[in-house]
């Protein structure tokens, strides 16, 4: 008899029935792709967007400045699930772009690939890739999302990790096997902290090969907000008392068993799908920065840059970070090293900063007479994306394209419109503009926060 009461079987039987469903077509597991529609709309404001549902037409005509809203219906389907990331790409948007402007077996780069959705698209049309992030746990979750895995070994793995699971007693777990990271006890209950250190020793205990206990590793990472004391739908790590989240003891367990089952099912239909012999690298000494690779690499780069001053992506995930042991206290230095971050030091923002674009000079000038902070960090953002832009000129092949998908924010009541000076930094340094358009944002993961809401994202295709 095991001390919690973990309904594995109901579980089991619950999850493959909503897949079987899901094949028939009455129940939506994965988003299945629907057929493509496209028609002209008019959204809340009076004005005019394009909208097409599903899959993107690889010959759909764009004009410059033209707004669509795409609707996406694949952000659960194969790896592109596993785990939820802050600003992700729709797959649509990556899957169209790749086959519009590259050929099967190209090198694509993405240098700031977060949870690597360029890359599983690149991968999945038979195109090698490469991403680039400076954040320790989106390489390790873009590796997992990327590698092939054997389907029977996988279901061994899972048996094994159930029987597991429903011999749980707390007092497996001595007090000194829990670990120590800051504020812990009040990020977890004390139930919860003893279930997530079990969970660890049973994904050491059953030593599958390296991809899968990688891949056990992100799914016990995928429960982790959801489990502890913070708000689940917030970029930021916050516990805010109002929710009244409801926590209880055999939470973590349960959540584990349902995840593995639901993102093994998601795995065999990604490997299935994937050809053998294309390369997939996430290096670890890279920046967006300093592309660490020769000129003329690359035949297409095609990224989301973060937004200045909207998400910080260490905080989002430190919970994570924590368990998975990529960081066990200050994340500062890791801050550092993020574009559009907001750790910047008082010496940096006494005086006022010029980037030589006057548009985003003016706008500079703008929130220096109102935050100086703020307007350093504006101003750092587009030195740190000029620096992005001149690296991919440089690895980019003659012709390529550069493909940006940029959201504007507002910063101290002031619109800051990143696409439109990034064009003109791109111009300066001797990109063609090739076309840009707009995508309305419905869908993200987590929201950002409302006062910095971002409405819409512009693509902005640039050529070398
Ligand atoms: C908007 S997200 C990318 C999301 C991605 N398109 C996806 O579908 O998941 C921006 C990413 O840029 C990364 N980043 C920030 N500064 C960076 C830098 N200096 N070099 C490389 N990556 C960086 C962040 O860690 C974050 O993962």
């Amino acid at each position: 008899m095991s001390y919690f009461q973990i309904p594995l079987e109901i579980i089991k039987r619950k999850i493959i029935d909503k897949h079987e469903k899901a094949y028939k077509g009455n129940y939506k597991l994965f988003d299945y792709e629907k057929s493509t529609n496209i028609k002209t709309i008019t959204n809340e404001f009076g004005e005019t967007l394009t909208r097409v549902d599903g899959e993107i037409p690889v010959d759909l005509e764009i004009e410059n400045g033209q707004r669509f809203l795409f609707i996406s219906y694949d952000q659960s389907k194969y790896s592109h699930g596993l785990h939820k990331y802050p600003a992700k790409f729709f797959p649509e948007l990556p899957r169209w772009l790749i086959k519009k402007y590259s050929e099967k077996n190209d090198i694509i780069l993405d240098p700031f690939s977060g949870s690597a959705t360029t890359n599983v698209e690149a991968l999945l049309n038979r195109r090698h890739s490469v991403g680039i992030d400076v954040d320790p746990f989106s390489r390790f979750l873009a590796k997992v999302k990327t590698t092939f895995i054997n389907e029977p070994e996988l279901k061994n793995c899972i048996d094994d990790v159930l029987n597991e699971i429903i011999k749980y007693k707390p007092a497996f777990v001595n007090k000194r096997e829990l670990p120590t990271f800051p504020y812990r006890d009040n990020w977890f209950n004390s139930e919860i902290l003893s279930e997530l250190a079990f969970i660890k020793k049973i994904i050491k205990k059953v030593n599958y090969e390296i991809n899968i206990s990688n891949f056990l590793k992100i799914c016990f990472s995928s429960i982790i907000r959801a489990v502890s004391n913070a708000d689940n739908n917030c970029t930021r790590t916050v516990v805010r008392k109002k929710l009244n989240k409801n926590i209880f003891p055999s939470m973590a367990l349960t959540k584990f068993a349902e995840v593995i089952i639901t993102n093994s099912l998601r795995m065999y239909e990604f490997s299935k799908n994937i050809p053998r012999n294309i390369i997939v690298e996430f290096p670890e000494d890279n920046d967006a920065r300093k592309i660490k690779y020769p000129d003329e690499y690359f035949s297409l780069t095609l990224t989301s840059p973060p937004y200045v001053n909207a998400v910080d992506y260490p905080r989002t995930h430190q919970l994570e970070i924590y368990w998975l042991e990529f960081a066990n206290g200050s994340l500062t230095e890791l801050k550092r090293k993020h574009i559009g971050t907001e750790s910047v030091k008082v010496e940096d923002y006494k005086l006022l900063h010029k980037i030589g674009v006057k548009e985003a000079d003016k706008k500079i000038e703008n929130i220096f007479k109102k935050d100086s902070r703020r307007a350093f960090i504006a101003y750092k953002f587009l030195k740190d994306m000029e620096e992005n832009l001149k690296e991919v000129y440089r690895t980019l092949k003659i012709g390529g394209k550069y493909i940006l998908v940029v959201g504007n924010n507002s910063i101290r009541g002031e619109i800051f419109e990143s696409w439109l000076y990034l064009m003109k930094i791109a111009e300066n340094i001797g990109y063609k503009i090739n076309s840009y358009f707009g995508s309305e944002i419905i869908n993200h993961f987590i929201k950002v926060p409302r006062e910095e809401r971002i409405n819409t994202d512009w693509v902005i295709i640039l050529e070398k």
